[in-house]
């Protein structure tokens, strides 16, 4: 996608409010805070010391089914080298660190007793990070769940899945929700499930015929729906726990981080613009839908069907409002366009209940699109259909695709230019509204990455992953974003100018 992106960049043409041409930090709500994140598995290592078991991550990559047989037994290594990147962090003017706690490094088998060196280095962790003057906020789950779970019941297709969960939430309150105030119970969840149970592409690997390839065990059509369904009792279960037991002395916030593209039909057909809406609704209203409202969207019942877990009365209720946020991981506009056929099979998967075509495979086939303008119309649709939610978003980036290793790259103008472009799209939405409450760039550091592993580069530190140990250096961006942070003006879009779709 990235040489694409530089073309598309000289081709498009719009009008730049000229209001925004030199906005600063100061420009943005008071309170609003601007930080970077990782993930533990994807950047930690030490994947076998002090007490950690593997999680599912581990069993996938160690047996080889990784990009290039990456694995994250090293990655950046941080569970070594925190103090480093905290001053990293902190050099940068960094307000906020967004990282997420290993399941497997704090509670090894999943449920029972816990690693005190596990404990000790988050303790450790957040401890440094305050001395420096930097929020934690905290993911308790990211798509790491032990192996010794996913052996015993199934992992996310059992509801033990939820007990255990909940057990490890509340191990994660009491012993760091003195000093945690912003904790995120899941990552992704819908789409952490289409690589695992749909595709089988991606850890536990489960799907079937004709769904994905190599499939030995698992359920396509049903599956993803099943393990959707358990994570978000996972979260009303943990909210209402926080709620009930730590929230009024811990005095924290609570919420959820989805996956959030936003899809533009590929053509002005009423087909492919009602495809697109769809697939607005089977990827950010499957959750939201229920943590607004209480249910699925309406919509996607009819199309799933008996596939879809009924949510009762009682859970209803616990759904509703279950946030005290909502946390957003964006990068793409994707287009995309119907595709009955699929819809009209007899035995459907989670595309074909949606009736699309595959937006991933669309764009790969040369449809990509540069819009960091998309990201405002989602903004706008979380506002309108979804009661304005407070809204961090906790992932926005921008890749470089490497092919040696070895090579150490510390310019990256695209990059700086990519970020600088959503947040002027930020500020459009704060000013037009949107409950906006911060902003963090994926990622801090390059870390192993789920579906490229070390062949991507989303850093805005580079990190040696050849060198024994895992040397950090500071990217253009980094400067970049530190001066910015430092009060220093976004630099208006390169000309010709980024395609605002609207000029409020
Ligand atoms: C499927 O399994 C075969 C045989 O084990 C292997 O050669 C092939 O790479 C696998 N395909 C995928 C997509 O994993
Ligand atoms: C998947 O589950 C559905 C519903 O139980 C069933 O009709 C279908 O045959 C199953 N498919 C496979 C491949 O087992
Ligand atoms: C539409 O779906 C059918 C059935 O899954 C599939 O064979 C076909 O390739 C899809 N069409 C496109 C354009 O992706
Ligand atoms: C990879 O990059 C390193 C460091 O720049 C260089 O020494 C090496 O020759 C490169 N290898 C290839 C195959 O290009
Ligand atoms: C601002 O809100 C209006 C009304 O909902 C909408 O039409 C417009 O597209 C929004 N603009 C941005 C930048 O979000």
């Amino acid at each position: 996608m990235a040489p694409l992106l530089f073309f598309l960049l000289g081709l498009r043409l719009a009008a730049l409010p000229v209001d925004v041409a030199a906005l600063t930090r100061h420009d943005f709500p008071d309170g609003f805070i601007f930080g970077a994140g990782t993930s533990a598995y994807q950047v930690e290592g030490g994947v076998a010391e002090d007490g950690r078991k593997p999680s599912i991550w581990d069993t996938y990559t160690q047996q080889g089914y990784s990009v290039n047989k990456a694995t994250g037994d090293v990655a950046a290594d941080q569970y070594h080298h925190y103090k480093d990147d905290v001053k990293i962090m902190h050099e940068m003017g960094l307000d906020a660190s967004r990282f997420s706690i290993s399941w497997s490094r704090l509670i090894p088998d999943g449920r029972g007793d816990i690693n005190p060196k596990g404990l000790e280095y988050y303790n450790n962790l957040i401890d440094e990070l305050l001395q420096h003057g930097i929020q934690p906020h905290v993911t308790i789950y990211h798509c790491d769940l032990p192996q010794s779970l996913q052996d015993e019941y199934n992992g996310l297709l059992s509801p033990k899945f939820v007990d255990d969960y909940t057990m490890y939430a509340d191990t994660c309150f009491k012993n760091f929700g003195d000093r945690v105030k912003h904790w995120v119970t899941l990552n992704e969840p819908n789409v952490e499930i289409l690589g695992g149970y749909d595709t089988g592409e991606l850890p536990p690997q489960r799907c079937s015929y004709p769904f994905g390839t190599n499939c030995t065990a698992g359920n396509s059509t049903t599956e993803p729906y099943i393990a959707a369904y358990h994570l978000l009792l996972a979260h009303a279960s943990a909210v209402s726990l926080y709620r009930e037991k730590y929230q009024v002395t811990q005095k924290g916030e609570i919420g959820i981080t989805l996956y959030a593209p936003w899809y533009e039909p590929a053509t002005d057909a009423s087909q492919d613009v009602a495809a697109a809406m769809r697939m607005n609704e089977f990827t950010l209203g499957w959750f939201m839908h229920p943590l607004v409202h209480g249910d699925y969207p309406p919509m996607m019942r009819s199309r799933v069907g008996a596939r879809l877990p009924v949510i009762s009365m009682e859970l209803s209720k616990k759904l509703s409002g279950s946030f005290d946020f909502i946390g957003v991981n964006h990068y793409l506009m994707l287009r995309t366009c119907a595709n009955d056929t699929a819809f009209n099979m007899r035995q459907r998967n989670y595309w074909a209940d949606a009736g699309v075509v595959d937006p991933y495979k669309y764009m790969q086939e040369g449809h990509a699109e540069y819009g960091p303008w998309a990201l405002g119309k989602l903004l706008d649709h979380l506002r309108v259909e979804y009661g304005n939610p407070p809204v961090f978003i906790h992932e926005n980036g921008w890749p470089r695709i490497v092919k040696n290793l070895s090579e150490i790259e510390t310019d990256d103008d695209p990059r700086s230019m990519v970020l600088q472009d959503f947040l002027l799209v930020l500020y459009l939405s704060i000013r037009n509204g949107s409950d906006m409450r911060g902003y963090f760039v994926w990622s801090l550091l390059d870390v192993f990455e789920f579906l490229n592993g070390y062949g991507l580069r989303y850093g805005l530190c580079g990190v040696d992953m050849t060198a024994e140990g895992r040397t950090r250096y500071l990217r253009k961006s980094a400067r970049w974003y530190s001066a910015f942070l430092n009060g220093g003006e976004l630099r208006p879009p390169a000309s010709p100018k980024i395609p605002f779709y609207d000029s409020a």
